[in-house]
């Protein structure tokens, strides 16, 4: 079996448009994104109709301009990798067009990839300012945590993966988003909050841990946004402004206390020491913060990739890609779009 050099990825799966090109190693020779928040702020959310209307409009020129940033050309592409799973489909449906149209023209291999598995393999790349520790490997506990999804991994090796546990309702980010929208701060609000957060007190307002007591690994965030809901309505609106810090402070608080309980639960369970965080949320600061003294304190490696890899992006589909194109496997042209994971992805 010859070996795969590079691959061309692509990734369409919510409103982030992204291209990369992955070399076997793990190595990102480029990767370029174009996110889409200034056209669903309007909204207060993700538009799907706008999201793959968006695709469309980008894809093609990200390609050229991820050609143009590597300094490589068609020719030493040997595959292309795209996410098929999970995702709104009408975006999936953009990337995979592109994607089944570069394999028929370029005659290289296709290969589909699960979203999830992209953020899971994410850690291991590489670039000129960035590479994993030197001790950081499987097996490991991987929390992914954006606007779409909130769930722990267990990771033994590549492609072997167990879901540890996932939130019942709302994504952590989604929580985050939906208190900024309660507090008129816009979409997305997770990056207000946190940064108002950094003036107020976070024991001002005393808002409940979702499932914390729980010995499984499930989390919930609907309640803490419920519960914040009726404090914030409780505040005349003249004087919420005042407020505002110490509410994003108290919040912040509860959600990094529900996640890092759970986290810590899947250590102490596992007695896994490598620790990766990941997804648009592992942006928080306080998060980062807590989350790296108690690696610390536990004595464990924890990888939080730097937000370029966290955020969802076409690199990480391309390593899951290559490695397994050169594990010898490819997909049909016939593959198609699923709004969730194959039941064969996770056990
Ligand atoms: O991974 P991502 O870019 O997209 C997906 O949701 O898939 O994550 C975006 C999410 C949004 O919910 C955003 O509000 C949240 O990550 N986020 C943050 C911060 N930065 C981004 N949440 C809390 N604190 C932050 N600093
Ligand atoms: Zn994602």
């Amino acid at each position: 079996m010859s070996l795969f050099k590079r691959v061309l990825a692509i990734e369409t799966s919510c409103d982030d448009t992204s291209v990369a090109i992955v070399r076997h190693d793990a190595w990102v020779e480029a990767v370029v994104s174009a996110n889409q928040d200034l056209q669903h702020a309007p909204f207060g959310g993700v538009v799907p109709e706008i999201a793959s209307r968006n695709h469309t409009l980008q894809i093609l020129p990200l390609i050229e301009e991820t050609f143009k940033k590597s300094g490589l050309n068609w020719s030493q592409i040997d595959g292309v990798a795209v996410t098929n799973r999970p995702g709104l489909v009408g975006s999936l449906i953009v990337g995979l067009v592109v994607a089944k149209t570069v394999a028929q023209t370029k005659n290289i291999p296709l290969i589909g990839v699960n979203h999830l598995e992209g953020h899971i393999m994410a850690p291991f790349l590489k670039d000129s300012e960035y590479a994993p520790a030197e001790n950081f490997s499987f097996p490991m506990i991987v929390l992914a945590v954006s606007g779409g999804h909130t769930s722990i991994y267990r990771a033994n090796d590549f492609s072997e993966y167990e879901i540890l546990g996932v939130t019942k309702d709302d994504a952590a980010g989604e929580a985050f988003d939906k208190f900024g929208k309660m507090l008129g701060l816009g979409f997305p609000g997770g990056v207000k909050v946190d940064q108002l957060a950094a003036l107020g007190k976070s024991d001002a307002y005393i808002f409940p841990r979702g499932l914390i007591h729980e010995e499984n690994l499930q989390m919930s965030f609907s309640g803490l946004k419920s519960a914040a809901q009726r404090v914030v309505e409780k505040i005349h609106p003249e004087e919420l402004p005042k407020h505002l810090p110490d509410l994003c402070a108290s919040f912040r608080e509860a959600v990094v206390d529900a996640l890092l309980s759970k986290l810590d639960r899947a250590v102490t369970q596992t007695k896994i020491k490598n620790v990766v965080i990941t997804g648009g949320v592992s942006a928080n600061s306080r998060l980062r913060e807590r989350a790296t003294e108690w690696a610390k304190h536990k004595k464990l490696i924890l990888q939080i990739p730097p937000l370029r890899y966290c955020t969802d992006n076409a690199a990480m589909i391309g390593l899951v890609g290559i490695r397994r194109l050169n594990k010898g496997e490819a997909s049909h042209l016939t593959l198609g779009p699923s709004p969730s994971s194959w039941p064969q992805d996770f056990s």
